[in-house]
């Protein structure tokens, strides 16, 4: 077997600007640290347009535009302008709460290239219901203004319990709004999912048959709309690549300034993440402790240390090694070599509950004040 090696860091090749953790949605499965009412001050503009300028020097060539909800920040078409002035490929990720025709323009003039639109459902009951607000029809508006204004339509939405029987309504909703890219992406269980994971985890019959109905509209609506599929980690026997590796290609920031190596990485104890406030984008990357943690393979141990697909799958994912195993440098329990894969298979086996005993217990959705009931 080979031995753990170290090799040179490349630069990072998208940046992701979380620009506020305030959003008018409350999705029970929002991927955001479920204490996020108790971090800092957002960044300012200034500050901002310094973290991109540092960013693209450095190489970075996409940039994300997301939050909570991004449209919520006023300047979010100065920080477009800007990014796209520099020559970043500009990437708005939203719900589309807040997207007038104005706006729109305005993001058009602004250079913005492409729009994310999430959905949660295909119809309003479950869309509002899942996001705690009336939203589904402001959505539908969105969707059209995205077409007028000649952006590809590309739509997102989260799947799990709830909706995956309604995978067909979906892919029917996506095709009549002129969808040309449709992420299905089942939920990953990190904040606020986590929180919920009893309640949104499907069944394995739910996800096989959403998955044959999406086989199905692929082979007849060929190249009209591309359907992506993600299954959910939990259903896999190894794990995957997450983050294409630590500290290898993505650098996120938060709102407050905290620079991520991943989304979830303030849930891991003891891991010193560095602010853009205190220090450069290029200190943070080749020179902190917080992204050098689980870069390469120096970190692993076994079964991970000497194993053939540990250049593939960078041992997982290591918050959710954390969040199971209370240890962040284990095998990510995905995997069927790790010692607690047990703990993924239980987690499954609940899912076979019947209904009403799941549903017995309430989701907890995403607000300001169970944020400051919750520990991440
Ligand atoms: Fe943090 Fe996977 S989400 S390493």
């Amino acid at each position: 077997m080979d031995s753990p090696r170290s090799t040179p860091t490349s630069p990072p090749l998208w940046l992701l600007a979380e620009l506020t953790y305030r959003c008018p949605l409350h999705c029970a499965f929002c991927y955001n640290p479920v204490d996020f009412a108790r971090h800092g001050a957002e960044l300012d503009t200034g500050a901002w347009r310094r973290v991109i300028g540092e960013a693209r020097q450095m190489g970075a060539a996409q940039i994300g535009f997301s939050g909570g909800e991004p449209l919520l920040r006023d300047d979010l078409e100065t920080l477009v302008a800007h990014a796209r002035g520099l020559g970043f490929y500009t990437n708005l990720i939203t719900s589309g709460i807040g997207l007038t025709e104005t706006r729109i323009g305005d993001l058009k003039r602004a250079g913005l290239d492409h729009i994310q639109l999430s959905f949660q459902d295909s119809t309003r009951e479950l869309n509002d219901f899942l996001t705690s607000t009336r939203t589904f029809e402001r959505k539908q508006r969105v969707a059209s203004l995205i077409k007028a204004h000649d952006y590809p339509m590309v739509l997102n939405c989260v799947l799990h319990r709830y909706n995956l029987p309604h995978v067909a309504q979906i892919i029917e909703m996506a095709l009549e709004m002129g969808a040309e890219y449709l992420e299905l992406a089942n939920t990953q269980y990190y904040g606020w999912a986590m929180l919920n994971r009893a309640q949104l985890m499907p069944t394995a019959e739910q996800l096989r048959e959403a998955e044959d109905v999406v086989n199905r509209y692929r082979e007849r609506i060929g190249a009209r709309c591309r359907i992506l599929f993600v299954v959910p980690d939990y259903f896999e026997t190894r794990p995957k690549a997450c983050m294409n590796g630590w500290g290898s290609v993505f650098l996120g920031v938060a709102p407050d300034g905290t620079a991520l190596p991943c989304h979830a990485a303030r849930s891991l104890p003891g891991l010193e993440l560095p602010n853009v406030r205190d220090t450069s984008l290029a200190d943070i990357w080749y020179r902190s402790s917080g992204f050098d943690a689980y870069r390469g393979d120096a970190w692993m141990r076994e079964p991970c240390r000497t194993c053939g697909e540990r250049e593939s799958d960078h041992g997982g994912c290591r918050c959710q090694a954390y969040l199971l195993t209370g240890d962040a440098a284990a095998a990510d329990p995905v995997c069927s070599k790790s010692d607690h894969h047990g703990k993924i298979e239980q987690a499954v086996q609940f899912a076979r509950m019947p209904s009403r005993e799941v549903s017995a217990q309430p989701l907890i959705f995403r607000s300001r004040e169970n944020s400051l009931r919750f520990d991440d």
